[in-house]
């Protein structure tokens, strides 16, 4: 049998699209990807987290000399959430990136690893968030869910 299926997501060219909220994440995303602890990527990363409650969590990659000790800045974010607000719900999760390691005019999407975390959050929290991607280019990706961005996950099937 063949079986098919459809991802829906928007992409916009510019930040324009963002309403006042969600600009203010990419802000506060913008302002911790400068402080992110890059030495050997030169790739940095800022991830924001809007909570029910409206508090922002902010989060950067964080690297190691012995390479896979190092985190992602979305995971990075999202488990000081698990860790400090265990019964907040993650409600938006802003991503952006600065850095020659891909591209500038191309697309930014989180790695494989931070797919699964961030779902694993929906189902924890038995809620979708949106995610919000802002590459270097300006283009902004939007999904509605987390699970758009990674349909086979692990574990739920
Ligand atoms: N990185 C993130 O922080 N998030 C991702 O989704 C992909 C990659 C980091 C890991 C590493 O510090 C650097 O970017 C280069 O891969």
């Amino acid at each position: 049998m063949k079986y098919q299926l459809n991802i829906n997501y928007q992409l916009f060219p510019t930040t324009d699209s963002l309403n006042e909220e969600e600009k203010g994440l990419l802000e506060k995303a913008l302002s911790v990807c400068v402080d992110a602890y890059a030495p050997y990527s030169k790739f940095k990363v800022g991830a924001s987290v809007l909570l029910g409650n409206g508090q922002v969590i902010i989060g950067s990659n964080q690297e190691n000399i012995a390479y896979p000790s190092g985190l992602c800045a979305e995971r990075v974010a999202l488990f000081h959430c698990g860790s400090n607000y265990p019964n907040e719900t993650v409600e938006v999760l802003c991503i952006v990136a600065k850095g020659n390691l891909l591209p500038v005019d191309r697309l930014l999407s989180p790695c494989g690893g931070c797919r699964q975390v961030m779902v694993e959050v929906e189902e924890r929290q038995k809620q979708p968030f949106k995610v919000i991607i802002v590459s270097q280019d300006g283009r902004v990706l939007i999904f509605e869910r987390a699970k758009d961005l990674l349909p086979f996950v692990f574990g739920s099937l």
